[in-house]
């Protein structure tokens, strides 16, 4: 069975995209898939009842990516992949990555293929450059491998060890987030005026220096007010929604220790940091449906 976990960024997201370091964990829910030989190649994506061919000029996103992994077998019989997704599509928790780790290993283990998790994720960046166009590879790698880590494009995954639990709680805004558009918005805003982005890209790879000492640490208070900074910052960068800001202002006024947004923004996900579980249960309540807990670590 394959197996691709979704993600939460702690922080750093969008300034990762530029080189700069991000830290994320690796959630244990995301896609499972089974691939087999054949009559002809076929995605089938549950629950969304969604049958896919692959088609390399193809419209639809998912015809692309399905295409671009299955380019990676040359010589391959024709297959049959049925992936079961368990993550909000479109909402910052890396489910276009899931999928595409959990299909990639899915078909390696039809095929036969013995490939490392960082193989793995290094080979569905071909899928997840479908769907972004300019991916840090955050999403497929930290899908691939899991954990607590410290994430910078093009240098080995740093895992972050830490014996205090992280009390994570994520929370769902129901708004759509597409990561293309947000990483093209940022992009437009770097280009038009430089000194503005690139301080606010310094100012979170501070944030995301101590964050790493705060987990490493077990000061959760320390980051929980890093965690509050770094939403501050990525509003400057008109990636929040009023909605997101009200989450994360009633999880704060609930005990969180922190709370910001996770992802590319403009809707999708956030998170909020608990000091213990039953405040992360109670956190759930606040936050509303499709919210849920997440613990990490030790
Ligand atoms: C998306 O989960 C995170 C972004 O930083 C984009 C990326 O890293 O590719 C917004």
């Amino acid at each position: 069975m394959g197996f691709g976990r979704g993600k939460v960024i702690l922080l750093g997201e969008h300034a990762v995209v530029h080189g700069f370091p991000a830290i994320a964990i690796g959630l244990d829910r995301g896609v499972t898939a089974d691939a087999h030989a054949a009559g002809s190649d076929l995605l089938r994506l549950s629950p969304w009842d969604l049958a896919i061919r692959p088609d390399v000029q193809g419209e639809e996103p998912l015809k692309r990516a399905f295409a671009a992994a299955l380019s990676l077998y040359p010589g391959r019989p024709s297959l049959e992949v049925s992936a079961s997704v368990d993550l909000p599509a479109g909402a910052g928790l890396g489910c276009s990555a899931a999928i595409g780790v959990a299909v990639l290993d899915a078909i390696d283990e039809a095929l036969g293929i013995e490939r490392t998790r960082e193989e793995l994720a290094a080979a569905a960046l071909a899928w997840e450059r479908v769907f972004h166009g300019n991916p840090s590879g955050i999403d497929n790698t930290m899908s691939a491998i899991g954990g607590v880590a410290l994430y910078r494009k093009d240098a080995a995954l740093r895992p972050l060890r830490s014996n205090k639990p992280l009390h994570l709680v994520i929370g769902y805004s129901g708004e759509p987030s597409s990561t293309k558009e947000m990483v093209a918005s940022v992009g437009r805003q770097l280009a038009s005026d430089p000194e503005r982005v690139s301080t606010a890209f310094q100012a979170i790879e501070v944030l995301v220096r101590n964050a790493q000492l705060a987990i490493e640490s077990g000061d959760h208070v320390a980051l929980g007010q890093l965690l509050d900074l770094n939403h501050t910052l990525l509003s400057s960068l008109m990636l929040c929604t009023t909605k997101l800001d009200q989450m994360c202002q009633s999880a704060r006024g609930a005990g969180a220790l922190g709370a910001k947004m996770t992802g590319a923004g403009g809707g999708g996900c956030m998170f909020a940091l608990a000091p213990k579980p039953d405040v992360a249960l109670r956190l759930r309540d606040v936050l509303g449906e499709g919210a849920f807990v997440a613990r990490v670590g030790a």
